[in-house]
């Protein structure tokens, strides 16, 4: 059996941060395949990190599935920021089920997604309980919140205001990087069958804990303002964000302004095999991005 591991998401940031640790191991047991898009995206992964495979494989088209999986004993699927992406998940699980050679799939999920109260818990959950009834072995990675979400706050940190509508409750943001090294981890390593991992920042902070942090590391004053439901949502809105998503946004907020997310977990850690990055440290690694 070949030891090839599919990843779908690929292009994205935890795709990347799972490329990036997968080709920095090295293993040479293990043979990557990316799947993208367009040629154009498997172009660019191919220049970046030589010894892949790419492959191309939209999920909007199940149909292009069996081939992406010829040979395939792992698959590790990272759903996109779409409404339906328990159903592209399923059509995942499916074509694996039949691919013959796939034994193991990770599913990337969210903390909190055998609670099911948050759309987005609703949604991942759904995936994982398809994927634990169909006879594959599974891994769950869910993860919260990304340090590397507030690159999209750098504006409003600039002019020293952090709009963010949690309140004074309590959450352990992670950052991206220590994702990709944890799913590269399960994926070559043995043992992580039929689990699930709640992977939480290191550390439990608020609000103004992040503005002061902002503050501290660049130098200028940084004032938290946690805005109402109503100004979050017509602020997604209107930049853009699709309304499902806005809404899913504003529930996963009041989700940490009542510190139901309030918790630190050992997963990460313990799969990484050493700490996990603090906020601190993800600020002063991107201070540039910030002043
Ligand atoms: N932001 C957070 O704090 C947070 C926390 C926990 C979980 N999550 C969820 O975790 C997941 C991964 O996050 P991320 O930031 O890595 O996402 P991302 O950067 O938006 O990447 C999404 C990936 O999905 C691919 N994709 C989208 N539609 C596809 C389709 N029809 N067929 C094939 N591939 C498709 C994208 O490919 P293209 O490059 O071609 O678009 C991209 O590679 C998302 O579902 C996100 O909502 C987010």
């Amino acid at each position: 059996m070949s030891n090839r591991i599919l990843i779908i998401g690929a292009t994205g940031n935890n795709g990347l941060a799972t490329l990036n640790a997968l080709f920095s191991k090295q293993d040479s047991n293990v043979i990557v395949r990316a799947a993208v898009r367009s040629q154009q995206k498997a172009d660019e992964l191919a220049q970046r990190y030589p010894t892949i495979e790419t492959v191309i494989l939209d999920l909007d088209k199940p149909e292009t599935l069996p081939a992406a999986l010829v040979n395939v004993s792992k698959v590790f699927i990272i759903p996109g920021n779409v409404e339906n992406r328990a159903q592209h998940a399923k059509s995942v699980i499916d074509a694996a089920k039949n691919s013959g050679s796939v034994e193991h799939v990770v599913l990337y999920s969210v903390v909190g997604a055998e609670w099911e109260a948050i759309l987005f818990a609703k949604q991942f959950r759904e995936a994982e309980k398809y994927l634990e009834a169909s006879g594959l072995a599974w891994t769950h990675l869910r993860t919260i919140w990304f340090q590397d979400n507030f690159f999209g706050w750098a504006e409003g940190i600039k002019n020293g205001q952090f709009y963010f509508g949690v309140r004074d409750g309590l959450f352990a943001p992670l950052n991206v990087g220590d994702i990709g090294e944890i799913a590269a981890n399960i994926l070559t390593r043995e043992g992580h069958e039929n689990k699930a991992y709640n992977i939480t920042g290191p550390e439990l902070l608020s609000g103004q804990q992040l503005a002061d942090e902002f503050s501290i590391v660049t130098g200028k004053p940084v004032q938290y303002v946690s805005p109402p439901e109503e100004a979050t949502l017509a602020s997604l809105i209107g930049a853009g964000w699709p309304e499902w998503q806005a809404k899913g946004i504003v529930e996963l907020f009041e989700v940490f302004a009542s510190n139901q997310a309030a918790v630190v977990t050992e997963d990460g850690a313990n799969l990484l095999g050493r700490p996990l990055t603090t906020f601190k440290q993800f600020v002063e690694s991107n201070k540039a991005a910030f002043v």
